[in-house]
C-alpha cells in the first residue's frame, strides 16, 4: 500500500466537478483517507511548486493555483503513486488517454485539473506540507 498526495486544481473547483473526479478516484480502486478545501496564499503555492522556481510557467502556475479554492487530498491504494498518475493521464491534455481525468476534464497543460506526487519521496514532502497524521483516517 502507498499514499500519494492529489491536489484538485481550481479549474474543478470553478466548474463544480469535485464530485465528478473524485468518482473517477474511487471507481479506479484508490481510497480517499482525507480531503479538505484551501484558498492557497501566493507564498503557499510558490513552496509547494519550489522544485520548478526555475522554469519559465513557475510565475503562471502559481497564479493559476491561487485563482480558486483547490482540493488536497490523500489518496491510498496498491501502488498508488503511479496508478494516480495512469488515472490522471499526461500533463498535457492533448496526450492524456481516453477515460483519463485530464482528457476528460482538463482545460489546457496549466488548467490540467489535478496534482499528483511524481515519486514515493515527494509524496511523504506533499502530504506533510498539506495534512497531520491525525487528519488521515485509514
Ligand atoms: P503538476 O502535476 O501540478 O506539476 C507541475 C505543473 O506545472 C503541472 O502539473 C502543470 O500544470 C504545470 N506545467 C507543466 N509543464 C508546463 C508547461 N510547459 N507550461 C505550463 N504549465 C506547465
Amino acid at each position: 500500500m502507498q499514499r500519494t498526495l492529489s491536489i484538485l486544481k481550481p479549474d474543478i473547483t470553478r466548474r463544480n466537478l469535485t464530485g465528478a473526479v473524485n468518482q473517477k478516484i474511487e471507481a479506479s480502486g484508490l481510497r480517499i483517507l482525507a480531503q479538505k478545501r484551501l484558498q492557497l496564499t501566493l507564498d503557499q503555492a510558490q513552496k509547494f511548486y519550489a522544485v520548478h522556481q526555475e522554469r519559465a510557467f513557475f510565475n503562471d502556475l502559481c497564479n493559476f493555483m491561487i485563482s480558486g479554492p483547490v482540493v488536497v487530498q490523500v489518496l491510498e491504494g496498491d501502488s498508488a503513486i503511479d496508478h494516480y498518475r495512469t488515472v490522471m493521464g499526461a500533463t498535457n491534455p492533448a496526450n492524456a488517454d481516453e477515460g483519463t481525468i485530464r482528457r476528460e476534464f482538463a482545460e489546457s497543460i496549466e488548467a490540467n485539473s489535478v496534482h499528483g506526487s511524481d515519486s514515493l519521496e515527494n509524496a511523504v514532502t506533499e502530504i506533510s506540507f498539506f495534512f497531520s497524521e491525525i487528519e488521515i483516517v485509514d
